[in-house]
């Protein structure tokens, strides 16, 4: 099973649409491993997006995802970084396909409402980055077999 670290940018909440991006993934078969609501200080917002420091948007996004309440996620399931980031859509809302959490709901450059690691690398980086160990929950979800069967590669 992979990890995948998602968060529900601030916009998603202020605009109330937790529980219908929340149900996006759930539905696609991935599980919920970590949960928190938090406000993410500067300096791990700063820390998190390092890879794009010194690029024109960047104090903008460090400014955005600080603005207000996030929902932090660790998401698991086979190929769930990639899932995760299908379901997501393109990073601009106004190019991001119709039936995709960006697409449905974003219309912006920048207020794109969620976030999704974007490899295995990352994905380890944030993780550890926002959940300690003992906050990710090891379970197996009811049902499993029947989204990722055992022969599928
Ligand atoms: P994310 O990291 O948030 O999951 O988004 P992403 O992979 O689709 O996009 P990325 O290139 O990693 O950019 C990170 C976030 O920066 C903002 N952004 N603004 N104004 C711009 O040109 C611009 N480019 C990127 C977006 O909020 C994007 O999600
Ligand atoms: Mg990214």
């Amino acid at each position: 099973m992979q990890r995948t670290l998602i968060i529900l940018k601030p916009d998603c909440i202020q605009r109330h649409l937790v529980g219908r991006v929340i149900q996006r993934f759930e539905e696609k078969g991935l599980s919920i491993a970590a949960m928190k609501l938090m406000h993410i200080p500067r300096g791990l917002a700063e820390e998190h997006y390092a890879p794009h420091k010194g690029k024109p948007f960047y104090p903008g996004l460090i400014d955005y995802v600080t603005s207000g309440p996030v929902v932090v996620i660790v998401l698991q399931g086979n190929r769930s970084i990639e899932i995760a980031r299908t379901l997501m859509g393109k990073t601009f809302g106004y190019e991001a396909a119709p039936g995709t959490i960006r697409g449905d709901f974003g219309a912006s450059r920048s207020y794109n409402l969620v976030h999704g690691s974007d490899s295995p690398e990352s994905a380890e980086t944030e993780i550890a980055l926002y959940f300690s160990g003992d906050e990710l929950v090891d379970y197996s979800p009811a049902g499993a077999e029947w989204v990722f069967p055992k022969n599928d590669d």
